[in-house]
């Protein structure tokens, strides 16, 4: 049997051939390569987690809120305090991290037929996501500093009239955001080509400069933005991510999750999580300041770095982006080549983590100079 492969299986022809996402899982001392928020959460957070598990626990012979109700409401409540702009239950939807919410949203508004537009590089999942629900994919453009072409990118859009459009601001891998004007404008493109649906993915926006385009919402019905809890709320692991929208957003998405989605024990725990936000936000703000101690070392050892406002920071030029990757593993740190040429990507870690990704470039360096 297991000379079977996946080839050999009667497996949709736009799977044959690919291979799963992911980034490598390896174990070494200073991993920057995903993104994550590298503190634990604090230990009463832990012990509040605990609490609710336990009580949550004596119900679960029960299935869960299928409308996941009182987590929406607390997410709305910290999305109006936080964003800018008043949003309520009806407003928000949540789902097992934000690659759930947006294969729901594909699965709504995309689909065989259909066709996603992003512009790239930037997060790789919304194409990947895209192919797993028999959505096209339209690579849009972005310049040489990765910012958006606005007349390029209203130029795609009009050729090519996509029935959704991804703008990921603060955008993966390369931490500049995209500004309002921009969505704004592309945003109306995408309205007198089809219209379509606006997906503004903000996972990273906690750690901007600027603030969240959730008054955007206001007026515009076709356009979504979406949350994770896992970067600033250094939740990974949890597994909750949510959108903000127009209610018939909402209401669309419902026709194609799956009922009971959202288990009792994420909802419980997103809870607990949000309980202690401030404490939490915290940590971003001592994120924010090692992400700029990043940049600016890297560019003070003669790096090219992308302006971030991310928790992460893109950087090079390297005339091997790939050996570079693989000369910094052999440092003991693993930071994440995307593909992009000539650049690698860090996160942000503690800064005992971030010196010892420091060392090993500068050492990296130098050897490129000595054998240069
Ligand atoms: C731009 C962007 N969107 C969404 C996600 C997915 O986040 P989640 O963990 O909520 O699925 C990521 C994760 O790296 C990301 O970079």
């Amino acid at each position: 049997m297991s000379d079977v492969r996946i080839d050999d299986l009667p497996v949709r022809d736009e799977l044959r051939g690919t291979s799963p996402y992911g980034a490598p899982q390896l174990d070494v001392p200073v991993r920057l390569n995903t993104n994550e928020n590298p503190y634990p959460l604090p230990e009463p957070l832990v012990e509040r987690i605990a609490e609710r598990v336990r009580e949550a626990a004596r119900g679960l012979n029960r299935y869960p809120d299928r409308d996941a109700v009182e987590l929406r409401t607390a997410l709305a409540a910290y999305l109006t305090r936080t964003g800018g702009h008043e949003v309520g239950l009806r407003n928000v939807w949540a789902a097992n991290g934000s690659n759930e919410v947006i294969q729901q949203l594909l699965q709504a508004f995309g689909g065989p037929g259909r066709t996603a537009m992003g512009f790239e590089p930037s997060y790789s999942m919304h194409a990947l996501i895209a192919r797993g629900t028999g959505t096209g994919w339209i690579s849009g453009p972005r310049d040489e500093d990765f910012a958006i072409d606005l007349a390029a990118a209203e130029k795609a859009i009009a050729e090519h009239c996509p029935d959704v459009v991804f703008i990921t601001t603060p955008n993966n891998p390369t931490g500049n955001a995209v500004p309002r004007e921009t969505v704004v404008a592309l945003y109306e493109a995408a309205q007198a080509a089809k219209p379509s649906m606006v997906i503004v993915d903000e996972a990273y926006v906690e750690f901007s400069h600027g603030s969240s385009l959730l008054p955007l919402l206001k007026g515009r019905p076709h356009l979504v933005i979406s949350r994770t809890m896992s970067k600033a709320f250094g939740a990974a692991g949890l597994r909750l991510g949510y959108l903000a929208a127009h209610p018939a957003v909402v209401d669309a998405v419902q026709l194609v999750r799956l009922p009971y989605h959202l288990s009792a024990i994420t909802q419980v725990t997103a809870l607990a999580a949000l309980e202690h936000t401030d404490t939490l936000l915290g940590y971003v703000e001592q994120l924010k300041r090692e992400r700029d101690r990043l940049a600016d070392e890297l560019r003070a050892m003669g790096y090219e770095v992308t302006a971030s406002d991310a928790n992460f920071v893109q950087f090079g030029r390297f005339a091997d982006a790939h050996e570079a990757w693989r000369k910094i593993l052999d440092r003991g740190v693993l930071v994440r080549d995307n593909g992009v040429p000539g650049r690698l990507r860090v996160t942000a870690g503690t800064p005992a983590e971030n010196d010892a990704f420091l060392d090993a470039v500068r050492e990296l360096k130098k050897e490129v100079e000595l054998s240069g």
